[in-house]
Order: C-alpha cells, then structure tokens, then sequence
C-alpha cells in the first residue's frame, strides 16, 4: 500500500497542526482543570472545514478524503484530546452517518449544519446497561403511526450538553431483536428531552459527556434514519469509521507525549549530560518511535481502504486496538522520561496520560475490537 502523501493531504495536516499549536495550546491546561468545553476553538475549526471533513461540498462539507482525517485528527490530538474527540464523533458518527444512510430532507435539514460545524452532533447507543453489549437498548422507540414516543436513558454521550442533532438508537419491537432497533434524529429542545449530568472523568476533561433522558418525546417518523429495524446495522457500519477517528487520535496523543519527551531528553540534564544521551532513556525514545510509526500505518491503511471503498471494518479495529495501547504506554514512557515535571500539569504529560485511558474504552473497548478482529481471521 502507497502511504506517500498528496499534496493535499501535507497541507490539510500543515494547517491542523498550525491551528492546534496556535488555537488550541493556549489555555489547554485550563479547560482540562476546570472542564471546559473548547467553544470557540470548535466554531474555528468548524469554519477551517475540520468538522465535516469527508461530507461532500454538496451537503457543506470538504470533501477530503479518510486519509487526511487520520492526519488532522492526530494533530489536533497531540494539543487537545477534548477538541478532537468532539471533532472525532462529529465527523465520522454523525455525519458519515447522515450522508451514508440519510434521506435528502434530513441531509438538507441536519447534515449541511453539521458538516459546516455551525452546530455539532451526538451519537447515543450507549446505556446505563448497554455498553459493549449494545444489543441490549433499553431504551424504547414505540411506534405511534406519524411518529415515535421515545423513552429511555443514555449515558456517556459525548458532546452531550453541546450538541443540537442526536442520533438516538432505541428499541421498537422487542421480539425483533437488534433487527428491531431504530435511529431516530432527535432535536434539542423536543419536549421531554433532558440534559442530564455531566460527568467529571479522568481524562478529556474538557469534553462534555452527559447522561440524557427522554420521557415521551415524540419524535416524527421522518426522523427515523433508513428502513425501520435499521438502526443497529447503522450504528455497527457507523462506529467501523469511527474507530479510524478515534484509533487516530490514540495516534495523536501517542506522538504528542512522544515529541514532548524527546524535546525534553534534549534540554535536560542529568549525570553530566542531555538525558537522551543515557541508554536508558534513548532506547526509550527509539520504541516509542517505533510503534508510533506502526500504529500510524495502521490508521493509514484502514483510512486508505475506506477511501478505496473497500471492507475496513477488521482494519479500523486492529488501528483502534494498536493505537490506544500505544498511546497508553507512550504517554505513561513520557511521564517517566519527564521524572518529577512528568507529575505536574504544567508539562503537559500527565493530561496526555489521563487522555489517553479514553481511547482503550469508547467506541468499543479493546476488548470489542479483538471480538471484530478474531471474527473476520476466523471466518
Ligand atoms: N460492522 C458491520 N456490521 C456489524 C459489525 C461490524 N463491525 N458487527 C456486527 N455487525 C452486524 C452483524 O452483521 C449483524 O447484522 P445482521 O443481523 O444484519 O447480519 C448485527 O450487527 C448483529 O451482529 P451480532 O449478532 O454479531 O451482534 P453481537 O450482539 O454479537 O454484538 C458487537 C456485536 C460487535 C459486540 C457489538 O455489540 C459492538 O460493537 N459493541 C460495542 C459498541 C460500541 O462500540 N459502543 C461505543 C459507543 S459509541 C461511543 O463511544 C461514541 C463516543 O461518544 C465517543
């Protein structure tokens, strides 16, 4: 496979990385302590054309390819891991989503704000008791002729407080099974809807993720996304793209840590010389270097086999996979290199660190992602 980049695809991974360095630096430290979402760095990005990057121009979008999503998204994430995950479930959950499996009223109504990022998007399958086991929606979506009564509890939804579209799946016929689950597009602001509480996590503190509640919220039948029962096949299809995104920014945050620490083993010394002159510390540097360079192939060549609009679904899991445990490992290296500044937020690694746990957990544990890979190298 040629990973030899475009052109295109060095400027649109110029640009992310001269934004996140300028835009989204300053006052990173601050949004993480106090949670606080990234706003107005969010409307720039938005207007840069970073939060419809694959939507074609015709629905607002910038019609760039996969490729140059995995290479923002690892720029934006070596700075800000709140940024791009709000970026991430934009992009790849909600308005891949829309522009693969939309109508053309829904993709006019919703997609065209969205792919411009003048509002943002949410997607909602997880559940209070339906996390990996997603089947298990206990949330329901009863059909009332026109329209669905929606009722039910979601949890851990990012960009839960900020969003103004959410893509809600939920359960209309028991006895169907997953064959019997709905998307429907609800709005913020339907009667019955509820933001509930935002969570106070670890990491990515600057993202909002909230628990949210529908009781009776009648939403019309034309927001139900492709043919009834087709709301678990859309999220599995969906959540296959989002792995890329988020495997992307595992990558991300694995070089991040990696370029700080190797900055840092240049400036500080110890023993009477710069401390990446010690074994110790240079062979850390050289795996870190190492698998960073596998992972990021691994999102390159998931990234390339959508472009190519081939099967990526075995691909996106192995980056997803690789990527967090890399990112996990490289961030906690970081810390170790940086010794006692590591501890302290100042230096940048630590929230690398917290950051970095997300990426083993959402859109599909690491767990899920070997049930994806072992099912496609056993069949
Ligand atoms: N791609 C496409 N379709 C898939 C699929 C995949 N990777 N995996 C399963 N499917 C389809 C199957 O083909 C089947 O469809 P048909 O009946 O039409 O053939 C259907 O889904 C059901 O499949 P299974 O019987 O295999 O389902 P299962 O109950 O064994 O579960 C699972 C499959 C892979 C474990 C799935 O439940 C899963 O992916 N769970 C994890 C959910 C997840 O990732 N949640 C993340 C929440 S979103 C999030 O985190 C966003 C955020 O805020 C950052």
């Amino acid at each position: 496979m040629n990973f030899q980049l475009t052109e295109e695809q060095i400027a649109v991974r110029d640009a992310a990385r001269e934004f996140a360095q300028k835009e989204l630096l300053p006052g990173v430290i601050e949004r993480d302590e106090h949670q606080r979402f990234p706003h107005e760095q969010i409307k720039k990005m938005g207007e840069l054309g970073f939060m419809g990057m694959m939507v074609s121009p015709e629905y607002g979008g910038s019609g760039m390819d996969s490729v140059s999503y995995v290479l923002a998204m690892e720029e934006i994430s070596k700075i800000d891991a709140s940024a791009s995950v709000a970026m991430s479930v934009n992009n790849s959950l909600v308005c891949w989503g829309l522009e693969k499996y939309g109508n053309e009223a829904q993709k006019r109504k919703y997609l065209v704000p969205l792919a411009k990022g003048e509002i943002i998007g949410a997607f909602c399958l997880s559940e209070p008791e339906a996390g990996s086991d997603a089947t298990s929606q206990r949330t329901t979506a009863e059909d009332k002729g026109d329209h669905y009564l929606l009722n039910g509890t979601k949890n851990w939804i990012t960009n839960g407080s900020t969003a103004s579209v959410y893509l809600v799946m939920a359960q209309t016929d028991v006895a169907k099974g997953h064959k019997g689950i709905n998307c429907l597009i609800v709005e913020k602001g339907m009667p019955g809807f509820v933001v509930g509480k935002k969570e106070d996590k670890l990491g990515i503190r600057g993202s909002d993720t909230h628990s949210l509640m529908f009781t009776d919220v009648k939403v019309p039948k034309e927001n139900r996304i492709g043919e009834d029962g087709f709301g678990f096949n859309f999220a599995m299809n969906t959540l296959n793209g989002g792995r890329i995104g988020i495997a992307s920014q595992a990558l991300g945050i694995a070089s991040g840590s990696y370029e700080l620490a190797l900055k840092y083993s240049k400036e500080r010394k110890a023993f009477g010389k710069p401390i990446h002159q010690h074994q110790a510390i240079s062979f850390k540097l050289a795996d870190m270097a190492t698998r960073i360079e596998a992972a990021r192939l691994l999102c390159l060549q998931a990234a390339t086999l959508k472009d190519k609009k081939q099967d990526f679904s075995k691909e996106g899991a192995m980056a997803k996979l690789y990527a967090s445990e890399v990112a996990m490992w490289a961030s906690v290296e970081a810390v170790q290199i940086h010794g006692g500044y590591g501890y302290v937020k100042e230096f940048h690694v630590e929230r690398l660190m917290r950051d970095a746990k997300i990426t083993q957990i959402y859109e599909g544990t690491s767990e899920i992602q070997k049930i994806v890979i072992s099912r496609s190298v056993l069949k």
